[in-house]
């Protein structure tokens, strides 16, 4: 099968995810190809047989190229088996509602853009506080904080990759 994976990223964690996906499907045998979103606005698509889109959030939003991307692609999106991942850290918070409100960016991507995918994956992302300039910094250790996650300066990858290539496997599978 043809796997279109189409990604956004800010501080390269969820390419990373992008990147482990089309792995892992070209591991199972099919021809994966990668992209970031900014770039398959640029050049047009060739049409897939499946696609998986995965986008971050920052600061509860979605990167607005992405969104847009959705938005204006929904109806062949639509029209194929289509799987998302959101990448959160409040997915992995040590408190309910965060990790409730973390699992409904997703529905309300669904809801603002009308894109049904038939998967959504919510994957924990990861704590960059090497590469923050000041004010981010600043910012994640008051979130980190708030969510039970470290707060010190180093980097902190929670994405967990078998849970990641467990949910690749069972949209291939239903594709
Ligand atoms: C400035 C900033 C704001 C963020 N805001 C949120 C947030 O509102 N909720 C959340 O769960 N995670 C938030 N995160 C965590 C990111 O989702 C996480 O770091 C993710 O791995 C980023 O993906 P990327 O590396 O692909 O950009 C934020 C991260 C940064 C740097």
């Amino acid at each position: 099968m043809k796997l279109m994976i189409i990604y956004a990223t800010i501080e390269g964690q969820t390419r990373k995810i992008a990147e482990r996906i089309a792995a892992h499907a070209e591991e199972k045998g099919h021809a994966a190809a990668l992209m970031n979103v900014n770039a398959a606005q640029e050049f047009g698509l060739e049409k897939p047989d499946a696609v998986i889109l995965a986008a971050p959030i920052h600061a509860a939003r979605y990167p607005t190229p992405f969104v847009d991307f959705v938005h204006r692609e929904k109806d062949w999106l639509n029209a194929l088996p289509s799987a998302f991942v959101s990448v959160t850290l409040s997915i992995d918070s040590e408190h309910d509602d965060e990790r409730a409100a973390a699992a409904n960016f997703p529905e309300a991507l669904k809801a603002e853009t009308g894109w049904r995918p038939k998967a959504v994956h919510n994957a924990a992302g990861a704590l960059r506080f090497t590469e923050y300039d000041f004010f981010k910094r600043w910012m994640m250790r008051r979130i980190a904080e708030a969510e039970g996650a470290p707060t010190d300066r180093g980097d902190v990858e929670f994405t967990d990759w078998r849970l990641l290539d467990d949910f690749v496997d069972a949209f291939l599978d239903l594709a």
